[in-house]
């Protein structure tokens, strides 16, 4: 399940223009700074195939990274992003959501929540619409090497995990897949791409 070879094929705007190869793909999202480039990277083991940036909002379009010539990686942009103007941010929302329901090659998205703060109302919203839109899901828990801090609610990352699962019960029949993670530590990244070569072989 090892990534051997990663490069950069094409970054759309429109779920019409992503690339027509049939080759199946992940798609890596959540909130603007929950570490969606980062995790791309550390599956790939590459420091910067992506980019990523400590101000939230980098990634902006749909970018496709194509792996072992064989299936594909897809950054997007996050949202949440309270800075970015009003008319972009519904523009992100319109083409990313279409892309959750026309792009007919996506065999799961993996939607990412930081385990280092307490869980975030756009997050439960945004699992709840891909649940309700019947968009396969697998939960990517990030940050879980960072210590629990007073500011950020005082739990662990184990624990925060727990909290976010229980508040999203309530929108699927079964819980989704999920796996905790770090880019730093690189924790999670075979769990991962295993899970993605067992969702690929189906
Ligand atoms: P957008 O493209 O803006 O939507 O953000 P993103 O989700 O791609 O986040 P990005 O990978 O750019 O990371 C945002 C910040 O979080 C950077 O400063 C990263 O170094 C940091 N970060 C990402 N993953 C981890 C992690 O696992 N642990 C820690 N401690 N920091 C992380
Ligand atoms: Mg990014």
């Amino acid at each position: 399940a090892q990534v051997v070879q990663a490069e950069f094929v094409k970054s759309s705007v429109r779920t019409e223009d992503c690339p027509s190869d049939g080759l199946p793909e992940f798609a890596l999202v959540g909130r603007s700074n929950v570490g969606k480039s980062s995790l791309l990277n550390s599956l790939v083991r590459r420091k910067r195939l992506a980019l990523t940036s400590k101000k939230p909002g980098k990634t902006q379009c749909i970018n496709h990274f194509c792996i072992n010539d064989s299936w594909y990686l897809v950054d997007l942009p996050g949202y949440g992003y309270a800075s970015a103007p009003q008319e972009l941010r519904t523009d992100w929302g319109k083409f990313t959501k279409d892309y959750f329901i026309n792009r007919s090659t996506l065999v799961s998205v993996f939607l990412l929540i930081d385990a280092s703060i307490p869980a975030k109302k756009i997050d439960l919203e945004y699992a709840s619409w891909l649940g309700q839109n019947q968009v396969p899901m697998t939960l990517i828990f990030t940050k879980c090497d960072k210590r629990k801090k007073k500011k950020n609610g005082g739990k662990r990352p184990e624990e925060n995990m727990k909290d976010f699962q229980e508040l999203i019960c309530g929108f699927f029949q079964t819980v989704p897949p999920w796996i905790m993670t770090s880019s730093v530590t690189n924790q999670g990244r075979d769990e991962i791409l295993l899970h993605m070569a067992q969702l690929r072989n189906y």
